[in-house]
């Protein structure tokens, strides 16, 4: 009797391990936002459409079809709410109106529209770890210590003494507290001293929040990225910081972000605001500091966010030969195999906070700027996880390099660059470390065609156009069959033909290789092998796999041999047999 139970206790084992191992595409968790090519714009920088030298709206609703024809199926744009600009947007005093510099309502009505009507979607930034100090909240907030919205912000009266030290991103005194004489209270802005971060723990400032996220929810956007959103939970208290405290040691996140209700609130977010919009999604900047935490998230039985995006990804330093490519790569395989069976992650190697990707990851010199574009497309295009792609970068753009503080418009660089000079450090070997480090570099204008300004506005830009857009440029590229552009299609139409570039499962091949980052994408039966070569030069890659069938489907090389031996940045794509 015992033995039958066994018997049919192993049955069933062995029917839901056959099942397992023959999953169709269409039992996979299938979502859109899983499946889609998101583009990333950088509105100040994309298009001009009126001259005065800042991108707009209208400039983003001339370039749609433009957009569509690189096979890209949604939009995240940066902040285009009302702001002063100190942040470029990431400061925003009217979270429901749009900024003057990009348009009006009737414009973002429009885009929607338009963007909608040729199937793209759209992400908004959501940035509500702070507001701008001109935020009608703030203005409010500092008037008295009675104020209704006295507790949106987190304020420290100044008879309890000088607030405990908080390191601030972007302040010229590194200090996250500013004295505000009008109550005798400091003020905690993690950010710029214009950048006040709102008190979470108030849930009326938690209940503004999210009518304000279903006011765009409402008008149909598709979804939101989160902003700096690991800081919301905060401890009220500010307990002393240890000394040995730096921007990225462990007390970085114990004492400024993950507070003790951070997913608590999200939670909430979640019931109240999220879940009446199933279609909608959720990335998350930044999400803790190993895969598990960033699991955390996104695990679905949680009912949090969507996609997660990790900074690991771009924490390399200035370049990633120096940083280690068998530790990068061990990297991503660690988040692959804690995110294998649920959760969902963004593939990214640049965005607006960065210097260009081909600098980092790539080069940028004449004979390997293309190669090493297309490879890390590839690489972007094909790995487990939801490409987010930053602008320009289709087109192989690089990083500026400017030589003057004066030619900088970043609040980042030009505070870091105030502190350093007032407390006598060496301005010279800050200024050449911002050529490669700088976020700047990515956020020079789009680079369209040869024409003045590079066809980007008719008026003065607000930041310098690099000069080498008389070469590249969108104009040029779409007419040549073989540029970066043409490529970044052939890889978007490829990821949207073959369910396994997304749904398949990841395997690193030759994981110890320094050289080359290779991997399997399996789904049903099917196998793709990604191989790219991160260096310029001739490599091998080890392995037992078989070529001699293989079909090739992608090579960034016109000619190529069917082996393990790689050229200079050479990336390829075969379908194994
Ligand atoms: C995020 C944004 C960055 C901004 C910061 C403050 O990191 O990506 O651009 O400066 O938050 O909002
Ligand atoms: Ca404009």
């Amino acid at each position: 009797m015992k033995r039958f139970f066994l018997n049919i206790v192993f049955l069933i084992l062995a029917i839901n391990s056959v099942k397992s191992q023959t999953k169709t595409p269409d039992n996979l968790d299938k979502k859109w936002w899983k499946e889609a090519v998101v583009y990333q714009i950088y509105p100040r920088s994309f298009k001009d459409s009126n001259g005065d030298g800042i991108g707009d709206l209208k400039g983003i609703i001339s370039k749609l079809d433009y957009l569509k024809s690189t096979g890209i199926t949604a939009v995240w744009l940066n902040p285009i709410y009302e702001s002063p600009n100190d942040d470029n947007g990431y400061d925003i005093s009217n979270y429901r109106e749009i900024m003057k510099d990009f348009g009006t309502m009737a414009d973002f009505d429009l885009l929607l529209k338009e963007m909608h009507k040729r199937n793209i979607k759209l992400i908004m930034d959501l940035v509500v770890n702070h507001s701008s100090d001109e935020n009608k909240w703030f203005q409010e907030s500092r008037k008295s210590r009675t104020n209704k919205y006295r507790d949106y912000y987190y304020w420290w009266p100044a008879e309890k003494g000088t607030p405990p030290y908080r390191w601030s991103f972007f302040d010229v005194n590194s200090n996250a507290w500013k004295y505000d004489q009008q109550t005798n209270s400091y003020y905690l802005h993690y950010f710029s001293q214009k950048q006040p971060d709102l008190n979470w723990n108030n849930p009326k400032l938690r209940e503004e929040i999210y009518s304000m996220m279903k006011f765009w929810l409402d008008k149909g956007i598709d979804g939101f990225r989160m902003d700096a959103f690991q800081f919301i939970s905060k401890d009220p208290t500010f307990p002393e910081l240890p000394k040995e405290t730096t921007s990225n040691s462990q007390n970085m996140i114990k004492y400024y972000m993950h507070g003790a209700h951070l997913h608590e609130y999200i939670q909430e977010m979640n019931r109240e605001v999220l879940s009446k919009y199933p279609n909608a999604m959720t990335v998350a900047e930044g999400a803790g500091d190993s895969a598990q935490e960033a699991m955390n998230f996104v695990d679905p039985a949680r009912k949090e966010l969507n996609i997660a995006y990790h900074f690991e990804s771009v924490d390399v330093g200035k370049n990633i030969l120096d940083y280690g490519l068998v530790k990068y790569k061990k990297m991503f395989e660690d988040y692959d195999t804690e995110f294998k069976d649920k959760g969902w992650l963004a593939i990214f190697l640049a965005n607006h906070d960065q210097p260009r990707m081909v600098n980092k990851f790539g080069s940028d010199t004449p004979e390997f700027r293309e190669l090493s574009s297309k490879m890390l497309s590839t690489f972007i295009l094909t790995m487990r996880g939801t490409p987010f792609y930053y602008n320009g970068d289709e087109l192989g753009m690089n990083n500026i390099k400017f030589d003057k503080i004066e030619d900088y418009n970043d609040v980042d660089t030009k505070n870091k660059y105030e502190h350093l000079k007032e407390t006598g450090g060496d301005l010279k070997a800050f200024l050449e470390g911002q050529k490669q480090t700088s976020r700047e570099n990515s956020r020079t204008p789009f680079q369209w065609n040869d024409t003045k300004n590079a066809g980007f506005t008719t008026g003065k830009p607000w930041l310098k156009v690099n000069p080498n857009y008389v070469s590249i440029n969108e104009a040029a590229e779409n007419k040549d069959p073989n540029s970066v552009l043409n490529y970044f299609r052939k890889l978007t139409k490829l990821r949207k033909e073959n369910p396994v570039l997304v749904y398949g499962k990841f395997d690193l091949v030759d994981a110890e290789n320094p050289d080359i980052f290779a991997y399997t994408r399996e789904l049903n039966g099917e196998k793709l092998l990604i191989i790219l070569n991160f260096t310029g030069k001739n490599t091998t890659l080890k392995s037992d796999l078989d070529l001699k069938k293989a079909e090739l489907i992608l090579s960034n090389y016109k000619e190529i041999t069917q082996d393990f031996n790689l050229k200079p940045y050479e990336s390829v794509i075969y379908k194994l047999k």
